[in-house]
């Protein structure tokens, strides 16, 4: 195998923690995503094994994922963490390509949905694993007031912008910088969105810090900061789905801490209101099967949730669970809600990773946001990022197996 040690480009980061790892680049692991195949269900060493052969080797390594039709040429980082979980990013949307844990029997298995391939992510993207932005979700009719000017969007999702617009976060290249980290590794990713882009005002410069840890956890940072006041709304889309693509997700068990949600017209757009999920088939506060009330909520669900822990604070929002692995999942947040999307437009005209077929619910989205439309609705929380004010959120998955 061979190693090559990676200079300029991790520049001061490599110095600084040189003593305690070494960064790589691995020929073979090049070789491996140039050609775009990374194995669903490899088996790796049981944890036993693992403790009796010494810690997997923690790095950050970096290969070519293909170039744009306009000839820009996309990377996709690989992280790895002492334990031996895996996610891999590229700088196209920021997305994560695939996320690799173990199940309770020590088989990891990839749990996010997407692409072999970079041109998949380019030609039919809904989303999978991206980075979305400027703003999350849907702004009805494109179109909101801030400081006696009304803005006009562009519109992507009927007559509502959504995530961004018709070309967002999830569609541009982002700057890389991998780090070493102290309990683990990570990958900073720069954009800056200019000033009327989609629509938008003031430019704003927007970093995104993954961390994958060694206590098994995926964390999110998110950081804007903008020259003119402007909405803002930055989350991350991934489809989970804990059963590493063996069945779909409606066996999944999920709870929600959200003693409410935000009530959607037929657009999707809220009505304002927050309403109690109490006796009806939106509660998730304890454990339940998805499948077991989706016939009864139209459409699916593709709702908000109010979280109930403190606004900012970083507070347990959803945990979930697919019984016949073992995997479970919990998300911690900053964020005051939660976009709950159970796949519902997947109609199995989408070929994933591994020549899989995405049928209806074969994977999820669990958004941390603040709520969809909310330059229109002064009551909710405000997603509004003034100059000289910094934007900060926090969303920390967090995987183990049971
Ligand atoms: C939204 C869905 C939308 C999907 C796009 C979700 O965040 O809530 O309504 O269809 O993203 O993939």
């Amino acid at each position: 195998m061979l190693l090559i040690e990676i200079g300029a480009a991790f520049g001061q980061e490599k110095n600084d923690m040189k003593t305690k790892f070494s960064v790589v680049i691995t020929a073979a692991l090049t070789l491996a995503v140039g050609i775009g195949s990374i194995s669903c269900k490899k088996k790796q060493p049981a944890p036993a094994d693992a403790a009796a052969k010494g810690p997997a080797r923690m790095d950050v390594t970096r290969a070519p994922f293909g170039t744009l039709p306009d000839g820009t040429a996309v990377d996709i980082y690989t992280l790895t963490n002492k334990n031996g979980l895996k996610a891999r990013i590229m700088t196209y949307g920021a997305i994560l390509v695939s996320l690799e844990v173990p199940d309770k029997a020590g088989v990891f298995g990839d749990i996010v949905l997407g692409y072999d391939t970079l041109d998949g992510y380019v030609k039919n993207n809904p989303y999978f694993g991206a980075i979305v932005g400027r703003y999350g979700n849907r702004i009805a009719k494109g179109r909101f007031t801030l400081g006696g000017v009304t803005y006009k969007l562009a519109t992507n999702n009927g007559e509502n912008h959504l995530h961004g617009g018709l070309k967002g976060f999830d569609k541009v290249v982002w700057e890389a910088e991998p780090r070493m980290e102290e309990d683990g590794v990570g990958l900073k990713l720069s954009y800056l969105s200019k000033d009327g882009e989609e629509g938008y005002p003031g430019n704003l410069e927007v970093k995104v810090h993954y961390s994958l840890t060694n206590d098994n956890e995926l964390r999110i940072a998110y950081e804007a900061e903008a020259d003119k006041a402007t909405p803002v709304n930055l989350t991350h889309h991934s489809y989970f789905n804990l059963s590493a693509g063996a069945r779909d997700i409606l066996g999944h068990e999920l709870m929600l801490a959200a003693d409410r949600y935000t009530p959607v017209d037929k657009g999707l757009i809220p009505t304002g209101k927050l309403a109690p999920v109490k006796g009806t088939p939106m509660d998730f506060t304890a454990p339940m099967t998805i499948g077991s009330r989706i016939a009864k909520v139209d459409g699916g669900y593709d709702h908000n949730y109010v979280l109930n822990k403190p606004e900012v604070a970083t507070g347990l929002a959803a945990r979930l669970a697919d019984p016949p692995s073992g995997r479970v999942m919990e998300i911690y947040t900053t964020e005051p809600g939660i976009q709950f999307y159970s796949g519902n437009f997947l109609d199995g005209t989408i070929t994933g990773k591994g020549g899989r077929v995405y049928a209806k619910h074969f994977g999820l989205c669990l958004e941390t946001q603040h709520f969809p439309d909310s330059p229109n609705h002064p009551d909710f929380p405000s997603t509004i990022v003034y100059p000289g004010r910094v934007l900060k959120s926090l969303t920390i998955h967090k995987f183990y197996a049971k």
